[in-house]
């Protein structure tokens, strides 16, 4: 494992096994679009609080049905994208998985839903068999992995012939083009590919105020400044820079077509 892994790992390991709060079920940026006639994603009141992060699941499922699916989720996280998924969009099983042991065993611990449950294991070396899932969800984690390449090798292995690869991701600029030949390097057919940094920054603007509020209560102060960069807060570097355009936020879904 690179050095580079160990730090995500490491960071990761340590945010949910030292800030436990099952209320934090979401980890990515969000998304909204600024049009006031956007249709409106129903949520219970108790997902309410949850809308933008949600919404960018509900973005990359978006034309992919996912009933009666086997559904697994790479980089699942505190378990909250999994859990609104089994939830309600009726999949046979979803399948969180995580290389953070304290966010599967936080997950494990929070998290219900029909048909949902939660493995440890590396997006580079995927512990299923092949041909198991109709659909692998990825949202905001690839950033993380030493090899691109290999996650979707291993993303093509496990998902069956007809079942898709559903993905979020910030990129820096320059890198776009390299990230979306390395989604097709494993034979994925690519079906839909946005660019979605504006409704990414949108989202963060209409969820900044809260999430200062959650870093101001949750994070141990000595760890908050450092902790902003990571959430995306305002005046932090990605929201900065993805307003000048040198990072940008995608989107993809890609099929497994034999
Ligand atoms: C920014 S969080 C996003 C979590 C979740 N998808 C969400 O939207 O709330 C990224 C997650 O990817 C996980 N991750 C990073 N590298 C991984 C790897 N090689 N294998 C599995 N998970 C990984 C991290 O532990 C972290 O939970």
């Amino acid at each position: 494992m690179g050095l580079r892994q160990v730090a995500w790992r490491t960071c990761y390991e340590l945010l949910a096994a030292r800030v436990r709060q099952p209320e934090w079920a979401f980890m990515n940026y969000g998304f909204a679009r600024d049009e006031p006639t956007a249709a409106r994603l129903h949520l219970e009141s108790v997902d309410e609080a949850d809308r933008y992060c949600i919404q960018l699941y509900a973005h990359v499922l978006d034309g992919v049905d996912i009933g009666g699916a086997d559904v697994l989720e790479v980089g699942s996280g505190r378990g909250g994208g999994a859990s609104w998924m089994s939830r309600y969009l009726g999949p046979r099983t979803t399948t969180g998985l995580d290389f953070a042991a304290s966010a599967v065993a936080l997950s494990r611990r929070e998290r219900r839903g029909p048909g949902l449950t939660f493995v440890r294991g590396d997006a580079q070396a995927l512990p299923f068999d092949a041909e198991s899932f109709d659909v692998v969800v990825n949202v905001e984690s690839s950033h993380c992995y030493a090899s691109m390449e290999t996650f979707v090798s291993e993303v093509s292995r496990v998902l069956r012939p007809g079942g898709h690869l559903v993905w979020a991701d910030l990129r820096d600029a320059v890198d776009v083009a390299t990230t979306r030949e390395q989604l097709a390097s494993s034979g994925l057919v690519s079906v839909r590919a946005s660019d979605i940094t504006e409704e990414v920054l949108h989202a963060m603007r209409l969820d900044d105020a809260r999430k200062a509020g959650l870093v101001r209560d949750w994070i141990p102060r000595p760890f908050q400044a450092a902790f902003r960069p990571l959430g995306g807060l305002d005046g932090t570097r990605n929201p900065q820079e993805m307003a000048a355009g040198t990072v940008r936020y995608l989107s993809e879904t890609l099929v497994r077509v034999r």
